[in-house]
């Protein structure tokens, strides 16, 4: 299968799922719903978990979809090219993914009351995550080592563009009230919290055996054996799990083991230029 990828507006799409008359289409023709809930990030932020989340608080903890609809169907990327009449003939409310750019997200987004949770992760545990998906991703180029990927990532010259460019144009709509912004680090140190904290803002009322249900069916253990959330339905010619598991390690902090001490330096000045307007790094703990 291809490994070229689609270039939009100069940022990297892989074109087994994308084409340009699909990203038109989202960005200017596909209708929001103002029930409609969107789970939005940068890839290898906690996407999946999110996703699962969702689901679980649809559903008030019922597992049924969970246990017999893969995460892709149940909350489908709204820029994939197979996404359109699946999503316009979807029943509210909908939950929808997307990794694109804000400004490459649905124009009837903005003015609707349609929620959406924007959730980020330390971008040097992203960089690391998004570095060994490459690796077993068959549809994405991959670098031998580590170094190479490092370079390219800080380029922006990697799937759905730079990162400082994705967390940056977003967050600067996160003081809309129907946009929430969260971390991955935040949903590791405290689920049920996060948990509740999203059904607070989804305005879902569970109850706290239903809420328990969501937090133990949504660990990374759980995911990792759910074959409806854990990518392995996907055949080898696609996503080849014999080289390395989607649900890789799940912690923060694995950076540590990859980056070079220069490599963290020089992120660390990159990221205080770019990114000094969000107080992200005491926000959220990352190192
Ligand atoms: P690692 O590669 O660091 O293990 P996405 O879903 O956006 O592609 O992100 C995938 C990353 O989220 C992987 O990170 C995966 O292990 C991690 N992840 C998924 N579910 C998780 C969970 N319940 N708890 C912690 N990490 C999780």
């Amino acid at each position: 299968i291809t490994t070229e990828d689609l270039v939009v507006n100069g940022i990297r799409f892989p074109a087994v799922a994308h084409d340009e008359e699909s990203l038109r289409y989202v960005q200017h023709e596909f209708q929001v719903r103002d029930d409609d809930v969107f789970n939005v990030t940068y890839p290898k932020s906690g996407t999946t978990w999110m996703q699962e989340i969702l689901t679980l608080i649809n559903s008030k903890g019922d597992l049924s979809l969970y246990k017999s609809s893969p995460n892709w169907d149940r909350v489908p990327w709204v820029e994939q090219k197979t996404g359109r009449g699946n999503l316009e003939s979807r029943p509210s409310p909908r939950l929808i993914t997307s990794h694109l750019p804000v400004h490459m997200f649905p124009k009837s987004f903005f003015g609707s009351k349609a929620k959406l949770i924007y959730t980020v992760r330390n971008p040097k545990d992203a960089c690391v995550s998004l570095f060994f998906y490459c690796q077993i991703a068959e549809f994405l180029k991959t670098t031998e080592n580590f170094g190479d990927f490092y370079s390219l990532f800080m380029k922006g010259d990697v799937i759905y563009g730079s990162w400082f460019d994705h967390v940056s144009g977003w967050l600067s709509l996160k003081d809309q009230t129907n946009i929430l912004l969260m971390s991955y680090e935040g949903m590791l140190q405290d689920p049920r919290g996060s948990i509740v904290k999203l059904c607070n803002f989804l305005g879902r009322d569970l109850d706290d055996v239903a809420i328990d249900t969501v937090v133990e069916n949504t660990s990374f253990k759980n995911l990792k054996n759910n074959q409806m959330s854990n990518y392995t339905l996907v055949p080898n010619e696609f996503i080849d799990q014999r080289k390395g598991s989607f649900f890789r390690k799940g912690i923060s902090g694995d950076w540590k083991n990859y980056f070079t001490v220069a490599q963290s330096e020089e992120f660390d000045k990159i990221f205080e230029e770019k990114m000094k307007n969000f107080n992200l790094k005491e926000r959220f703990g990352w190192d």
